[in-house]
């Protein structure tokens, strides 16, 4: 199993790169943030607790992260490429994963750190809306829809994240530089974090993700 983080703030691209990077590479997509969004619709114990922290743009208490997916890892390890998007955001998460990673002689092989301007982040939070079925995700402007509020690939209705807010998502901004920062200095000190300019068209930011994960780049 090897294991690859996308890092980086609210609105930097994380699922939108994600979703591209299925497609091209055949790794596997595990979105804590998704993973939450779908507890809470199906009003599960987990999805209870965590809508409260969620519409207020704080982070999910650690020990109920790490379990959801410690159990998510457990169900799906094969020899594939684990895509972590979302996840570990604070020093605690990253240390209880990793002593279970260990345990199953896995560790973190690349750490994605997506990089954008503040007001870049903004507008891409304000404007996005994602598909209420698939999860499929646009932009009012930047990807938008062939027809307003309609998804592309199945036909649901598009739909704005309550924590897309501006109160809300200047919090998340706030609560990232507190929290998640600091597992920066923690993956740049392991040699696995690579720094990305996701301020670009997706489509650069893609290619250059997808030269990391080709067979060839890759470490044993
Ligand atoms: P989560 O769902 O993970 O949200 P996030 O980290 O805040 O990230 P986003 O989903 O907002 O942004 P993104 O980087 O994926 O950007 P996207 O691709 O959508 O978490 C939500 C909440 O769940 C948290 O606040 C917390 O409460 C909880 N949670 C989750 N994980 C947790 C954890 N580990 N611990 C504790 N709590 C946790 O793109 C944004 C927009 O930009 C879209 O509209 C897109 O179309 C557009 N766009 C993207 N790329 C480009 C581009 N290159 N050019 C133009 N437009 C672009």
């Amino acid at each position: 199993m090897r294991v690859v983080l996308l890092l980086g703030p609210p609105g930097a691209g994380k699922g939108t790169i994600a979703e591209a990077l299925v497609g091209r590479t055949g790794v596997v997509h595990l979105s804590t943030g998704d993973m939450l969004r779908e507890a809470v619709r199906q009003g599960s114990a987990v999805g209870r607790q965590a809508e409260t922290y969620m519409k207020r743009g704080e982070l999910v208490p650690d020990p109920v992260i790490v379990r959801m997916v410690e159990e998510r890892l457990q169900v799906g390890a094969g020899g594939g490429t684990y895509l972590l998007d979302g996840f570990p955001r604070t020093l605690e998460q990253a240390r209880l994963w990793e002593a279970s990673l260990g345990r199953q002689q896995a560790r973190v092989n690349l750490a994605f750190l997506l990089e954008a301007p503040h007001e870049l982040l903004v507008q891409r939070l304000t404007g996005r809306r994602t598909c209420r079925r698939c999860g499929a995700i646009y932009h009012v402007t930047n990807i938008p829809p062939k027809q307003a509020g309609i998804c592309d690939l199945c036909g649901g209705e598009l739909y704005q994240r309550p924590d897309d807010l501006e109160e809300t998502i200047r919090k998340r901004l706030e609560v990232y530089r507190r929290e998640t920062e600091p597992l920066l200095r923690h993956y740049e000190r392991q040699g696995v974090l690579v720094r990305i300019d996701s301020s670009r068209p997706l489509e650069d930011t893609v290619a250059e993700l997808v030269r990391y994960l080709e067979p060839a780049a890759r470490e044993s």
